[in-house]
């Protein structure tokens, strides 16, 4: 049995939705996963897990400055573990956007940070227009109204793969 610590840092709540299918999946397969919100994480924790996996959504083009900081205060533990990094975004809708290779947001953290992750996930996100502020509103309207998406401005709309969240859950439990 591992011990597996999965920080996550979430807006809306949809990366910690992601985080409870991940151990909804992997906990009857035998592993312990405790959930922590970045803000909570503590450093002298890490070392008593066997894995760790971090997982982020992107606001206004970025993963939250606090996440980046805690992955860069704990990039040499990091390292030294089974460990696992994913990201949620709505841009990781499109085909040619949600490989690690291919989203822009996953590439440019990965080449800011020295923490090698062994496994990465991009996953599409969720829109939620009624639940947004009127000014986040109106600018992710217009995003997706440039991008092709959504523009109702009483639309829900989840755009996550949840097969390929599965599939990342068992990757972590074999890593
Ligand atoms: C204010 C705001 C800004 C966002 N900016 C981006 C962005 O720049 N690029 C993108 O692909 N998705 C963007 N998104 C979409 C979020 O990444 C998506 O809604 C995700 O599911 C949010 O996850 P969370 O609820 O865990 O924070 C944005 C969403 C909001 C509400």
């Amino acid at each position: 049995m591992a011990r597996i610590l999965i920080v996550y840092s979430t807006t809306d709540g949809h990366t910690l939705r992601i985080c409870d299918r991940l151990r909804e999946l992997i906990e009857p397969l035998g592993h312990q996963v405790s959930l922590v919100p970045v803000a909570e994480a503590l450093e002298a924790e890490l070392r008593s897990f066997d894995k760790i996996v971090v997982g982020a959504s992107i606001r206004y083009g970025r993963h939250s400055p606090a996440l980046v900081d805690f992955i860069e205060r704990n990039a040499a533990v990091l390292n030294q573990k089974p460990s696992a990094f994913f990201s949620v975004s709505v841009v990781a809708r499109k085909s040619e956007k949600n490989q690690p290779s291919t989203n822009p947001y996953v590439r440019k953290l990965l080449r800011r940070i020295a923490w090698r992750p062994r496994a990465v996930g991009v996953f599409a996100g969720k829109i939620d227009y009624p639940r947004y502020g009127a000014l986040d509103r109106l600018i992710i309207r217009f995003i997706m109204w440039l991008t092709g998406g959504p523009t109702d401005p009483e639309a829900v709309v989840e755009f996550t793969d949840w097969r390929q969240v599965e599939a990342f859950g068992e990757l972590i439990a074999r890593l």
